[in-house]
């Protein structure tokens, strides 16, 4: 059984290591492989895989939303994201896109923050791109009453709430303050600090003591943005805990179980960040 990532790069993912120490702890002969087409060629990659040569993949950037765009049948979640990272293969000839990066985001809280409740009050999500669509749609259907979508270009996130729905309500970073002060959580879906760079300028000190900071980026695994929040003593959850949350409904659906819970997948992982 084969299974794989695409992405461009992809030489980075860490999701090969994550699925084949899971292969390995649940001795299932299978492997799970990386791809990297250019920019045309996803498509072709896509559909050369029909009738389940593959059992599916995952998919990272830039190809999301051309994974959903390739596939004959949706989920809701992959639909209101307006991005699929998973595709599975039917031996009928059918892809099915789905997208598990919320549930990703909703486990890591469920690790890291089990205090935390959905519904319990409004969320900040940083960021208007990709990222912060899909957390948006994943919070929304776990009962969020409300989501402020806050970023540095109002028009984006403009566009994202009138995409989802009156829950959602828009706000430019230089204002975040008058998010942050009823957010139960406030989460980074920003490429700001991915890759050691400078993070976001934002008042987190005005945050209740109990909001739970989240950073979705996870290279480095403590952004500037989490330190911030650990230093202001706010729970926090971080980046690798979502990608291990998206991983593992991935893992289910192309193996038929779920992962071996007695694989260390995050020591693995923070291994291979060289922590
Ligand atoms: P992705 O698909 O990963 O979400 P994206 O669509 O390029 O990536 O979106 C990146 C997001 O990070 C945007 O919301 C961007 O803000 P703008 O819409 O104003 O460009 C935000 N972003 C990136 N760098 C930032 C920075 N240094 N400060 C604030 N916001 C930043």
């Amino acid at each position: 059984m084969v299974a794989g990532v695409v992405g461009r790069p992809v030489a980075h993912s860490l999701s090969p290591i994550l699925h084949n120490a899971w292969l390995a702890g649940a001795g299932i002969d299978g492997v799970y492989v990386p791809f990297t087409p250019d920019a045309r060629g996803f498509r072709r990659l896509a559909e050369g895989l029909r009738g389940g040569a593959i059992r599916g993949l995952n998919v990272t950037l830039p190809f999301k939303p051309d994974a959903l765009a390739v596939a004959d049948h949706a989920s809701e979640i992959a639909r209101r994201a307006a991005a699929a990272n998973l595709l599975v293969f039917d031996t009928d000839g059918r892809i099915y896109a789905d997208n598990t990066d919320g549930v990703g985001l909703l486990r890591a809280f469920e690790v890291q923050a089990p205090q935390w409740d959905a519904g319990a009050g409004p969320v900040a999500v940083l960021g208007a791109g990709g990222a912060a669509r899909g957390a948006v749609a994943a919070l929304l259907l776990a009962g969020a009453p409300k989501v402020w979508v806050v970023n540095r270009t109002l028009k984006s996130a403009e566009a994202l709430a009138a995409a989802l729905g009156p829950k959602v309500v828009p706000l430019p970073l230089a204002h975040a303050a008058g998010a942050f002060r009823d957010a139960s959580a406030v989460i980074n879906a920003t490429s700001a600090g991915l890759g050691g760079g400078p993070g976001l300028d934002v008042p987190l000190e005005l945050t209740r003591r109990t909001a739970v900071v989240m950073d979705m980026v996870y290279k480095p695994l403590e952004t500037p943005f989490l330190a911030q929040a650990r230093a202001l003593d706010r729970p926090t959850v971080d980046g690798l805990a979502m990608l291990i949350g998206q991983a593992e409904p991935s893992f289910e659906a192309f193996f038929g179980q779920p992962p071996p819970g007695e694989v260390d997948v995050r020591r693995l992982a923070l291994e291979a960040l060289g922590q």
